[in-house]
């Protein structure tokens, strides 16, 4: 057996070779990893199906925001963005929980994209490479207003929530503080965020490209949360340390063809 020692450096090699793939230099024979797409395969859908007798919940549409309501200048938002732990107990309104979904994965328009041969491409309020948007988004909800607690999944197209599974509200604040590795900010979140990736959205474009432009990419989704929370008096705060099949367990997913791949605690500010 390997020296542990010897092991870890060999890691660490791995793992900085993973960031600099894709090296375009050493990349095996095209025929070898040609994407689903271009030999011909439908595409994926762009979010994930639910069952027609499934659970909705109306969020508020986003044609009905208005810049005053959720009004900061960039410049404050940018410079006042912080990871914040610390977390009040009132609760979001519907329309902020609205606000923060459309701002990380919301729908701008769904066009035509001739240069990737799509008839039906989906823009987001985000970048996603190829705009694949491989993501869908969970919720752990706690404290909204007008909401049972419980776990959801955001449907963008839809502007609705679909209950996943209701869970008992005593256990949800040490569920959440046990699955992030005894962070107990996590456990006292009003929404606890939770994006799953589905990586073959991006691979069936991208084929073995396709995982640095994901992990990239859910970075750009957080930053978003980041900065509409500041527009509404709340705080998150990105986590990475986090229990990989716990979290799957959570939000039912098998952990292959999707799992989680980063999550964020949400809360009204207490200063
Ligand atoms: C990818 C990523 C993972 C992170 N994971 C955690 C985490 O598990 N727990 C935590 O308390 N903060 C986490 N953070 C927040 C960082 O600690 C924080 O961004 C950093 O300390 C800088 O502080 P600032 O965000 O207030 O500028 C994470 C941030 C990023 C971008």
């Amino acid at each position: 057996m390997k020296d542990r020692k010897e092991y870890i450096i060999e890691l660490i090699k791995k793992n900085r070779d993973f960031m600099k793939e894709p090296d375009w230099e050493s990349v095996p024979p095209h025929e070898d990893w040609e994407s689903d797409q271009q030999k011909g395969v439908a595409e994926p859908p762009p979010q994930k199906h639910f069952p027609k007798d499934a659970s909705l919940v109306d969020l508020i549409p986003k044609s009905t925001f208005t810049s005053e309501e959720f009004s900061i200048s960039l410049l404050d938002a940018i410079s006042n963005r912080r990871s914040r732990r610390n977390f009040a107990k009132s609760s979001l309104t519907l329309r902020e929980l609205s606000f923060l979904l459309y701002s990380t994965q919301g729908i701008r328009k769904v066009i035509s994209d001739e240069r990737h041969g799509q008839k039906k491409a989906v823009r987001r309020t985000v970048p996603s490479g190829g705009s694949r948007h491989p993501f869908e988004t969970y919720l752990v909800i706690q404290r909204v207003d007008d909401l049972t607690p419980g776990i959801y999944r955001y449907l963008a197209f839809e502007e609705k929530l679909v209950l996943v599974k209701e869970i008992d509200p005593l256990n949800i604040s040490e569920t959440l503080t046990g699955l992030t590795l005894s962070q107990s900010f996590a456990g006292k979140s009003a929404v606890f965020f939770i994006w799953a990736a589905i990586p073959y959205r991006t691979e069936w474009r991208y084929s073995i490209f396709a995982p640095k432009d994901i992990l990239i990419s859910a970075g750009h989704v957080c930053q978003n949360l980041y900065l509409a929370c500041e527009a509404i008096n709340a705080g998150t705060c990105a986590i990475l340390a986090y229990d990989q099949k716990g979290m799957d367990k959570l939000i039912e997913v098998d952990g292959e063809e999707e799992f989680v791949i980063y999550v964020a605690a949400v809360g009204k500010r207490k200063d």
